[in-house]
């Protein structure tokens, strides 16, 4: 059994309860790290409270990172190349944020000697494969803790325990909703959610909430797959990220209500609000259609499921996935240009214009007006040699269905 380990905190309820209960039942050191991917750490409570609390709790230190940038400029703008939606829907928002916090988990147990890393998951969910299949693709000889998983408690259980401890919680016996949240949105499940008849509450909304609609219309630059501005202002990733979400949010854009298919099996309602990566998911497409090649823009569209499903599947860190990666980057090296967004009505966007240099997209081609390049004459004989397969087929073998069904 491992002497220290190093936890993905949160500063939740179970994560915090997970310290003094791994100290009590396992008797190993505990380090915690929390990675910060842009998680809106409730306004009442610093990262400084936060660090108190674990160590209220008996950890050994707990070490903060800003990952922000990380977030944003590797694992965000890979998914806005993938054009990333799990099941067509969508954005990957937790399962983007786990390889980022399994990366600083690792290297933390490597800084402070520890044998195993931990995570605060149960076992009905993705998280937990995220955080195992992660940890043991970049570090084989770590063990994988999972507290939450052995203790059996309930949350009524959890409070109670961390009274016992005089660990300062903030949480109450009911909770309602499970949120995750980063950079790229935020994920709300349980509660009234879990019955997938009923409309989601809106309580749990707070990035897409509406007061005075406004039209609002932006650009979006890209120079090679990645959004580099709004509106002519150039920004690093993680801000342009932000405050797109504050921009697209406020119209109330951004939510989704899904019913989705977990990797253990289960399939459960969510809902989620990510307002700057669905308009950044919805430019970067309207800009490929410009840009690709039609082969590869289909090619691409097949992968990009696989894309998606694998970083849901835990696989960020895998070989396929690395493969793929390759093959997005290689589509990316046209894919420069701006793209206008309408955010129309509340909730709704409209992309009503997109530009490149590199378009495949030609006016002369495409005209019909006096402007026309095009060599009509050379349809003749192409559109007579495509379709002739057929026409030999109708001679000699008679297409079904031929007659309409009223004569
Ligand atoms: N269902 C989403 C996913 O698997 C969101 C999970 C959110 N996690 C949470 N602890 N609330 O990626």
């Amino acid at each position: 059994m491992a002497k220290r380990v190093v936890l993905a905190y949160s500063g939740g309820l179970d994560t915090s309860v997970a310290v003094r209960w791994m100290i009590q039942e396992w008797g190993v050191e505990v380090v915690c790290v929390l990675v910060d991917v842009g998680q809106d750490v409730d306004s009442s409570e610093s990262f400084d409270d936060i660090k108190a609390r674990a160590l209220a709790a008996g950890a050994l230190d707990c070490v903060i990172v800003d990952a922000k940038r990380e977030m944003a400029e590797e694992f965000c703008a890979k998914a806005i190349a993938a054009n990333a939606r799990y099941e067509g829907k969508y954005p990957l928002v937790s399962a983007l944020s786990r390889p980022v916090i399994v990366r600083h988990l690792v290297d933390q147990a490597r800084k402070f000697n520890a044998q195993a890393v931990a995570h605060g998951c149960t076992g009905k969910g993705n998280d937990q494969v995220r955080f195992e299949v992660g940890t043991h693709a970049l570090a084989p000889e770590l063990e994988v803790l999972a507290p939450a998983r052995n203790w059996g408690m309930t949350r009524a259980d959890s409070v109670d325990f961390a009274q016992k401890w005089e660990i300062p919680i903030k949480a109450t016996k009911e909770k309602i909703y499970s949120i995750d949240e980063n950079l790229w949105g935020r994920a709300i499940e349980c509660g009234a959610i879990e019955d997938p008849w009923a409309a989601p509450p809106e309580e749990p909304y707070t990035l897409t909430r509406v007061t005075n609609f406004e039209p609002v219309e932006l650009i979006v630059h890209f120079n090679e797959g990645v959004p580099t501005g709004l509106d002519g202002v150039s920004m690093d990733l993680a801000e342009l990220i932000a405050t797109l979400n504050v921009l697209a949010g406020s119209t109330g854009y951004g939510r989704l209500d899904m019913v989705e298919n977990r990797r253990v099996g289960i399939k459960s309602r969510e809902v989620y609000e990510c307002p700057a990566a669905l308009a950044l998911i919805a430019a970067h497409s309207e800009l490929e259609d410009m840009v690709l090649e039609r082969d590869v823009a289909h090619e691409k569209t097949r992968l990009e499921t696989r894309w998606a499903e694998l970083v849901y599947d835990g696989m960020w860190f895998s070989p396929l996935k690395e493969a793929l990666d390759a093959f997005m980057a290689d589509t990316q090296r046209h894919v420069t240009g701006d793209v206008r967004l309408r955010f129309e009505a509340p909730g709704l966007l409209r992309v009503v214009g997109r530009r490149s240099p590199k378009a495949l997209y030609d006016y002369g081609l495409a005209t019909y007006d006096a402007a026309d390049t095009f060599r009509h004459a050379d349809a003749e004989g192409y559109v007579h040699i495509y379709g002739l397969g057929v026409k030999t087929w109708a001679t000699r073998q008679g297409a079904k269905n031929a007659t309409p069904p009223t004569s």
